[in-house]
């Protein structure tokens, strides 16, 4: 087959991907053949976690809502400037954060809509400049609204900007944030009909994190653009079960 050919033959299948054509489709899912559900988040791997607040009063500034839309865009360019521990957790509240539980444990409910409220997304952070942590790769546990550390490479700034492509300046704001998929918490509803909506899930978590660093005076950036090996190796993710599908800096403006 000529290059061409498997262009044409993937984009051909990409496009299919796109499109609901599974939706007259008879599939059970494991959900429908009442498989166990799995857990609404990933659980610690940590003993330690550092409690965040849920009390965000001081984060936000005067800002109404009409402006920050008009005033949301990328930003690739970053003052020196830490975050306080409050506005991190404001972003990680407002992105991931959980407002309520379903059923008994059925669903979570977070500030993004979800397909199903599946959520299969996790959240994880390089830290390079937020008051009270240490610069390292951290782990965001939804349920407790905590964060745990996971590791410190040497070379931090370094692996980000490789994870991202040699995006550069994606390692140069306050923390980079790394967003996962675990598959099987959407496949166990939806099964073949998950992969499609999983990624419309993961606009809604990034525009709540654009809206939200620029409630705070901060700019971000989405990125799709990443090595997908290195950026699962980074966060110590199988790969498999759960892999990277979107990143974003952010730091001030
Ligand atoms: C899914 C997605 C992936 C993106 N990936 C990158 C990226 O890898 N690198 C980058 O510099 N910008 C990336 N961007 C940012 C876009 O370039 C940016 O949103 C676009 O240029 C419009 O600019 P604005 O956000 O300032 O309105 C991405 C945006 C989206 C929505």
């Amino acid at each position: 087959m000529s290059q061409e050919e498997i262009i044409r033959s993937w984009t051909e299948s990409n496009r299919k991907f796109m499109k609901s054509d599974f939706a007259d489709m008879e599939v059970e899912s494991d959900q429908q053949k009442k498989l166990p559900q799995p857990p609404l988040a990933k659980p610690a791997v940590r003993e330690e976690t550092l409690l965040l607040t849920k009390d965000f009063t001081g984060v936000l500034k005067e800002v109404n809502y009409l402006t920050l839309l008009e005033q949301r865009k990328s930003s690739r360019v970053f003052k020196e400037g830490s975050l306080t521990l409050d506005e991190l957790s404001f972003l990680l509240w407002s992105t991931q954060g959980v407002t309520g539980i379903r059923g008994k444990g059925y669903a979570a409910i977070r500030p993004v809509p979800s397909a199903g409220a599946r959520h299969p997304f996790e959240t994880y952070l390089a830290i390079f400049h937020v008051e009270g942590l240490e610069k390292g790769i951290y782990h965001y546990l939804p349920l407790e609204h905590s964060l745990e550390w996971i590791s410190t490479p040497f070379d931090l700034e370094e692996l980000v900007s490789i994870s991202l492509c040699d995006q550069e300046w994606a390692a140069k704001g306050a923390a980079t944030f790394f967003y996962t998929a675990v598959p099987y918490r959407s496949e166990w509803r939806y099964s073949v009909r998950s992969h499609r909506v999983m990624l419309l899930d993961a606009g809604h978590v990034m525009q709540n994190l654009y809206l939200s660093s620029h409630a705070i005076g901060c700019g971000a950036c989405a990125i799709a653009a990443f090595n997908q090996e290195v950026a699962d190796r980074l966060l110590q993710v199988d790969g498999q079960e759960e892999f990277v599908v979107y990143a974003a800096p952010v730091g001030r403006i």
